[in-house]
């Protein structure tokens, strides 16, 4: 692997398509252990993690369901500020073991506040698989039950994630180099 460039900004590798499918199965069978017999529900939230969560779920060997969602966020009034909602959540996951499968968390803003709309509806169990974290950068804490790898606060593209809607076809994850 050596370094792209993808609109004027250089991208160096950081991890292997082994390296990521390594995880993902080191998660899955986590899962599988963990939610054998409880019928889960994973919901996955798009774009970026279409990659993530077709691999993952290929990987899940037990009875499951999955569906695609898509976050959209919107000025609120005054007092609710910044507000998300969730674009074709269609099943019902009260009493559902729901799983959510998230790219990224960077601050960790658009978790802490979607999870508690979906806490609203009672679902059984809530839990996270998020392939990557960036602890330096988050100021929400939220909680990742299942997870691929921390990694450094730098701009991370490929493998589903994207630099201005371009990279997202990349096998690997590339990170921005700097200065
Ligand atoms: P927060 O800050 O709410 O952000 O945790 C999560 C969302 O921000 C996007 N994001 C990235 N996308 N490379 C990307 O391609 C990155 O390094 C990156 N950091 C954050 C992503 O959409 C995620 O869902
Ligand atoms: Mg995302």
């Amino acid at each position: 692997m050596s370094q792209i460039k993808v609109k004027e900004k250089v991208f160096e590798p950081y991890l292997t398509a082994e390296e990521i499918n390594g995880q993902i199965q080191r998660l899955a069978a986590g899962i599988n252990h963990d939610y054998a017999g409880k019928k889960p529900l994973f919901i996955a939230i798009l774009n970026g993690s279409f990659m993530f969560a077709s691999d993952l779920f290929k990987a899940v060997n037990i009875e499951a369901e999955i569906c695609f969602i898509k976050l959209a966020s919107y000025k609120g009034t005054k007092s609710t500020g910044q507000v998300i909602t969730a674009i074709g959540l269609d099943m019902d996951i009260h009493t559902r073991h729901v799983i959510i499968i998230e790219d990224i968390v960077d601050t960790g803003k658009t978790l802490s506040e979607f999870l508690p709309q979906l806490r609203h509806q009672q679902p059984a169990s809530l839990e996270l698989v998020v392939l990557l974290h960036k602890p330096e950068a988050t100021e929400y804490p939220v909680d990742i039950k299942y997870l691929g790898f921390s990694i450094p606060n730098k701009f991370v593209l490929g493998y589903g994630l994207d630099f201005d809607g371009l990279g997202r076809n990349i096998p690997e994850i590339y990170q921005l180099k700097e200065g």
